[in-house]
């Protein structure tokens, strides 16, 4: 019975030979190819080899119920409609076959011409639930690769904005990238939300944009800064904060708080504002760690690089003091990954 060239095939269960012909005999005078399968079991075992568009089944099958079936069906092959065909005296579980996903119900005894027509009725909703799923599938693919490709956009700005300020000088390029790929494993190890691990790479990267207005003497000066230097040093904070105040796009925000406060320190000793502990952004809490580790470790205009070895007993010393004990500990925890970050990004 069951005919291959019809695009669109309707399974019909019954336990009654007669009662099924008939089914399948009006649906086939209608085109429609049709296989027969006397109970619940058979059925599912020729649902599992080919692919139907309808069931059309009895309620009170031998073994499996027709209600079974269908919650069965419509748990595994959940695009196939069903029809229920029961008996007159039937009618609640009809409207519980309903209440569980069927299409619809015929009931017995019917009129020929209810079949097909319940079936081209079920066969068009299910066209329409498909086609408004595929729909729905197609928007939110766009909307997705729209949000990335605008992230990618803000990303690629801020890459090139950073970029600018390096030419000043250079042996910042690499720090930067560094500082961002420790960033987003640190942010990872300490549990924040995939949004801040993603925006926290570029974000603590633009850390320093705002040397780009200490002038020269002092940004490149050889040796340790005076007093007076070291003011104009540290206004870098603020002047960052200011190139990156105002923006609505969350990255720019992150950026702004980490170029502000990455030199305030866990007791309130750092600078711009003098804040302590849990008032200090956690990203720039996080930065300030990976800061201090990178700079030490690697060469500076004003003093050589400092053995790793030495460099973590330094800053251990730091630990509740100038950083946060607990992003220390996890900082402690990454830095087998942090130097493996070392070894790829190397200074020029
Ligand atoms: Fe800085
Ligand atoms: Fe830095």
């Amino acid at each position: 019975m069951a005919d291959n060239t019809f695009s669109e095939k309707i399974l019909v269960v019954d336990d009654e030979p007669l009662i099924s012909d008939i089914i399948a005999r009006s649906l086939e005078a209608e085109g429609y190819g049709c296989h027969i399968a006397d109970n619940a079991e058979d059925a599912l075992e020729v649902l599992s080899e080919n692919s139907f568009s309808l069931i059309m089944s009895d309620i009170n099958l031998p073994g499996k119920t027709g209600i079974e079936l269908l919650s069965i069906v419509k748990d595994q092959f959940p695009d196939i409609a069903v029809i229920m065909v029961t008996a007159v005296d039937d009618r609640r579980t009809a409207i519980k076959a309903l209440q569980l996903g069927a299409y619809g119900f015929v009931i017995k005894p019917f009129d020929i011409n209810e079949i097909a027509i319940s079936a081209v009725n079920a066969l068009e909703r299910r066209r329409l639930a498909i086609q408004s799923r595929e729909y729905e599938n197609r928007l939110e693919n766009e909307v997705r690769s729209r949000t990335a490709e605008i992230h990618h956009r803000e990303e690629e700005i801020c890459v090139r904005l950073t970029s600018a300020c390096e030419y000043r000088d250079v042996e910042t390029g690499s720090h930067n990238r560094r500082l961002g790929l420790y960033a987003s494993l640190l942010a990872e190890e300490i549990g924040l939300e995939q949004q801040a691990i993603d925006e926290i790479r570029i974000a603590a990267s633009m850390h320093d944009i705002g040397k780009i207005a200490v002038p020269d003497n002092i940004l490149l000066k050889e040796g340790s800064l005076n007093n007076e230097e070291f003011e104009i040093m540290k206004r870098h904070t603020v002047i960052g904060a200011q190139i990156l105040k105002g923006s609505s796009i969350s990255l720019l925000k992150m950026a702004q708080e980490i170029a502000l406060n990455h030199h305030e320190r866990w007791d309130g000793s750092g600078y711009p504002n003098k804040i302590a502990g849990e008032k200090t952004p956690i990203s720039a809490r996080l930065v300030a760690v990976i800061d201090v580790y990178d700079a030490l470790v690697h060469k500076r205009v004003y003093r050589p690089p400092i053995p790793e070895k030495e460099a973590l007993q330094m800053i251990s010393r730091d630990k509740g003091s100038h950083f946060d004990p607990e992003i220390f500990d996890a900082f402690k925890r990454v830095l087998p990954q942090l130097r493996r970050i070392r070894l790829q990004v190397q200074d020029r």
